[in-house]
């Protein structure tokens, strides 16, 4: 899962993942990184945190770290939550295999339109609330597709 800054949508996005599947016993590997590198290290947000943990998702755990090209080596399916982060990692992709990777996250609820994650980061209390419906959503439509591969 990528975002800007790895402390409001993409650690969301992580959490949210990790809570699925671990309730339905699924087997996979599910990490975030920001494309940028303003916050490594730091904990998500204290606002997208209590926003996460009212819904039954505990992110405070997760630390930020800046996507790198290894990553591609690691991962499966690299999840980018806006139209700048798909730049950016794309940027960083060496061969079509690791181009063919790069998705975007709300395409597993809304196929096909490249939507893009509202960034909640300068908005207020019902941003982050919307933020998180959209990824709740996204992260159920995505295990759907995980677990039918
Ligand atoms: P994120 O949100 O990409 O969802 O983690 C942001 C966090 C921090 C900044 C921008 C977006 N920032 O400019 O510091």
């Amino acid at each position: 899962m990528v975002c800007l800054g790895n402390i409001c949508r993409s650690p969301l996005a992580d959490g949210l993942l990790l809570r699925k599947i671990k309730e339905q016993g699924l087997n996979i590997k599910v990490d975030s990184a920001g494309t940028a590198n303003y916050h490594i290290g730091k904990a998500p947000d204290s606002r997208m945190i209590r926003t996460a943990a009212a819904h039954g998702t505990p992110i405070d755990f997760l630390r930020a770290r800046q996507f790198a090209p290894h990553d591609f080596d690691n991962f499966d399916l690299i999840l980018v939550m806006d139209n700048s982060n798909f730049q950016n990692v794309l940027r960083l992709a060496k061969n079509h295999k690791e181009k063919q990777k790069v998705k975007y996250l709300l395409d597993f609820l809304y196929p096909n339109q490249n939507q893009s994650v509202p960034d909640p980061y300068y908005g207020t209390q019902d941003d982050f609330e919307a933020v998180y419906d959209l990824l709740d959503k996204a992260t159920d439509a995505l295990i759907q597709y995980l677990k039918n591969d």
